[in-house]
């Protein structure tokens, strides 16, 4: 046998088991998605590396079996260091959105790219590696809290998978288990809490190291206290990340550098909480739904206003 292969066999053959079948499932590679001809492959990994430079780029995108458009004309880069949320209301389009950049869907029109690169000219598996991607439906796999964590690397250290616990904010419940991270978790993380299970994704998904780390609705089963130091924690330890974080709940994306506001598809607004607060009705209108005026800081004059951030995050309970 040559090396080649020898080579290639010892790469699969941690992943041959019936986690790494269910992923493949998930993650597949639905029939249009190919890799690119290694010949014509765009790689980094060998030189200095990815840094992790998001753009979409007049993005269109249609379901296969259906005709109309569940995207048009998105464009917006998430650049690294910084936080890009997408706010909008069930069925706009978000998750959507953030699954064109792994690939689980190619555009219909436009591009996206990472670091400038069209993200169809990277090995599938190369761009799957620099994107820490948490899927909003969940995403555990029979087997153990350990190989949850590692899945994205088997050969991943005990270090490595507990530091990515402590920032996903997971290691209290882990330790409060007899068997700790060798604590077995049912398929579909059933026998999980829901805010356990997010946590778990989490941590699998910072596990990696990404370039990029895309958060689907990940911390809506969180407490706001939770939620928040878990950010908070992101960002101090992934600061070099692009992060993307599609949520639902103003209080985890008002901080956020650039949000994008998304209504049916389309990018409706665009800002920093504050802009959008005084641009865009729709943005507006959900932040009415959800904050009080003096969160809000819609009562600066009266000197009534509360750190919008610090109310918010006494409210909402783990679910
Ligand atoms: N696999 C699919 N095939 C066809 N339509 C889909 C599929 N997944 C989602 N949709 C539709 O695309 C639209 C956007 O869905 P989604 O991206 O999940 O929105 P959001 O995450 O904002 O709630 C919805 O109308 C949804 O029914
Ligand atoms: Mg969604």
């Amino acid at each position: 046998m040559s090396f080649m292969i020898i080579t290639m066999i010892s790469v699969m053959l941690p992943r041959a088991d019936v986690a790494a079948e269910r992923v493949q499932e998930v993650l597949a590679t639905h029939s249009s998605i190919e890799d690119p001809d290694p010949a014509a492959q765009v790689t980094r990994e060998k030189g200095e590396g990815w840094r992790g430079v998001v753009s979409y780029n007049d993005v269109t995108f249609a379901y296969p079996d259906s005709d109309a458009p569940t995207l048009e004309h998105v464009s917006f880069t998430a650049e690294p260091g910084k936080t890009t949320a997408i706010i909008g209301s069930t069925g706009c389009g978000k998750s959507t959105l953030v699954q064109l950049l792994p690939r689980l869907y190619d555009v219909t029109e436009g591009s996206i790219t990472l670091d400038g690169v069209d993200v169809r000219s990277i090995g599938l598996e190369e761009l799957r590696r620099q994107i820490g991607y948490v899927p909003q439906k969940r995403m555990l796999f029979s087997g153990t809290i350990e190989s949850n964590i590692k899945y994205g690397d088997p050969a991943m250290s005990d270090d490595d998978m507990r530091a990515a616990a402590e920032i996903a904010q997971a290691t209290e419940f882990i330790d409060g288990k007899p068997d700790g991270y060798q604590s077995p978790i049912a398929q579909g993380g059933s026998n999980v809490s829901g805010g356990q299970n997010q946590r778990l994704s989490i941590a699998r998904a910072l596990a990696i190291h990404p370039k990029v780390l895309v958060f689907d609705d990940s911390f809506s089963a969180l407490d706001y206290k939770t939620d928040s130091v878990l950010r908070a924690k992101i960002a101090e330890q992934a600061s070099d990340a692009a992060v993307i974080i599609v949520a639902q709940r103003i209080a985890t994306i008002m901080h956020a550098e650039e949000i994008l506001v998304l209504d049916e598809g389309r990018i409706v607004g665009r800002g920093t909480h504050e802009e959008l607060l005084r641009s865009c009705p729709e943005y507006l209108e959900i932040a009415k739904s959800q904050l009080s005026p003096a969160e809000l800081g819609l009562e600066e004059e009266g000197g009534a206003q509360a750190s919008a951030a610090g109310a918010a995050d006494e409210k909402g309970g783990e679910r």
